[in-house]
């Protein structure tokens, strides 16, 4: 289809480069520990930018969208209202307070004689209960464009979500029993296994505080059911749990097992890699004031969740397209750990060869190799792809109720970008 000359011009990563890479920085600051050797590993993906497209989604869908939901007034006051919780200054509080007493954190005195005072029963100083908004918070008017603004929640909240995505990362190297990363050794490679996954945990328990602190049941409710969503995603995929191909039954059409194949891996795709992007869209639409029965919402899921079936399905065709390099994931790693991606499922269309192979999960020697021939004979590659331009031209199409913004082009670009990438 032809592109419109704005969706052309913007660039999303540039016009967001100087705000992502503050973001990015100041992250490190909810990650400080009274351990070096925690900060080392909590830290670690963190200083190899990656291209942090989920944060951007955040940010992009706050601008796109900031000014239209009905209680964008209200979020607009709690961000410049003391004590209201919106604002930056109580959003950058210490994570681990030193006013509850069973929480060891780095202002705590580090030696052991600590541990034999007795802890003073002494109450807290009540929190002063919180302003009620003025009644003309409603219909404030918007002194900035808020187009451009973006709120302090917001920012957070693409924070929190790269924070989600690399815990995962930290649990996926070691299940994967990923060498590199990023072209650098992957953590558990530098650190080994437990650390990585200790490490992956206490992202998830900051991420978890911070989330909290947002002050939005339906928001926690959004991201904490990302985290379940990815370890489900990955439970799927993994070696020992997957379903065996379902063998034929008498009378069975071939196609069936295949369809069966087909459901479970985009059910797979939409859980680890989907998910995040579509949940944390509509996150941050629900920070900029969106309620109930307003578009917006919708239109953020259905973008996010397009946009990742198309960004895994292209990760998937790169598996096929990678050679051997010491960057990165080597070519075919999908293959060696067993799975059958789009381009395999489609080449088994064509293949017949290829059910028995998949069923085996390429467990047999030379397996590997012939899949992957098998998929060089066939469109496999090329109708992943295609399935992969539908989705992105879908992630662009549920854009057009969002009136017209440089966010809204940037949305669009990006579709593009995901499905052109190499
Ligand atoms: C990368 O996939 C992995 C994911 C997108 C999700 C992994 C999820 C888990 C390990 C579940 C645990 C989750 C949490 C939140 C702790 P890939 O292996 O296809 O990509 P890669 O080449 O980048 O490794
Ligand atoms: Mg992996």
């Amino acid at each position: 289809p032809p592109q419109n000359a704005s969706t052309k011009r913007v660039d999303p990563f540039s016009i967001l480069a100087p705000e992502l890479n503050h973001l990015r920085k100041t992250l490190l600051s909810l990650l400080g520990t009274s351990h070096p050797s925690l900060n080392r590993i909590a830290e670690y993906y963190f200083l190899h930018p990656s291209k942090q497209i989920r944060p951007l989604l955040v940010l992009l869908f706050a601008r796109a969208t900031n000014g239209l939901g009905s209680d964008w007034g209200f979020e607009r006051w709690k961000m410049e209202c003391e004590g209201a919780g919106g604002r930056a200054e109580e959003l950058n509080a210490p994570l681990t307070r030193s006013d509850v007493l069973n929480d060891w954190n780095p202002n705590m005195p580090d030696h052991t004689s600590s541990f034999s005072e007795v802890f003073p029963l002494v109450n807290p100083s009540p929190r002063p209960p919180l302003p009620q908004p003025p009644a003309y918070v409603k219909s404030l008017p918007c002194a900035l464009d808020p187009s451009q603004l973006i709120l302090p929640t917001q920012s957070r909240l693409s924070q929190i979500v790269e924070m989600i995505h690399v815990a995962s990362l930290l649990h996926d190297d070691v299940i994967d029993k990923s060498p590199l990363r990023r072209g650098a050794p992957s953590a558990p490679e530098a650190f080994g296994n437990k650390v990585s996954v200790l490490g992956g945990d206490f992202l998830l328990g900051r991420a978890s505080a911070a989330l909290s602190r947002l002050g939005s049941h339906e928001v926690t409710e959004l991201i904490a059911g990302v985290i379940s969503n990815l370890v489900e995603g990955e439970i799927i995929q993994m070696k020992k749990t997957r379903e065996s191909a379902p063998a034929l039954a008498d009378g069975e059409q071939p196609s069936s097992v295949l369809q069966a194949h087909w459901n479970m891996y985009m059910k797979k795709t939409y859980l680890k890699t989907a998910s995040l992007m579509a949940k944390g869209s509509r996150a941050a639409v629900v920070l900029g004031g969106c309620r109930e029965g307003e578009i917006w919402k919708e239109v953020a899921y259905a973008y996010g969740r397009n946009l990742g079936l198309a960004f895994q399905l292209v990760d998937d065709i790169m598996d096929y397209e990678a050679k051997e390099s010491t960057m990165g994931k080597p070519g075919g790693a999908d293959l060696k750990l067993g799975l059958a991606t789009g381009p395999a499922l489609y080449a088994w269309e064509e293949h017949p060869e290829m059910g028995p192979l998949i069923a085996r999960k390429f467990e047999h020697t030379g397996d590997v190799e012939l899949a992957a021939e098998l998929v060089r004979r066939s469109s496999g590659v090329e109708r992943t792809r295609r399935l992969a331009i539908a989705h992105a031209e879908q992630a662009k199409k549920v854009l057009e109720p969002l009136p017209d913004s440089e966010a809204k082009s940037a949305l669009e670009a990006l579709t593009e970008k995901v499905v052109h990438r190499t």
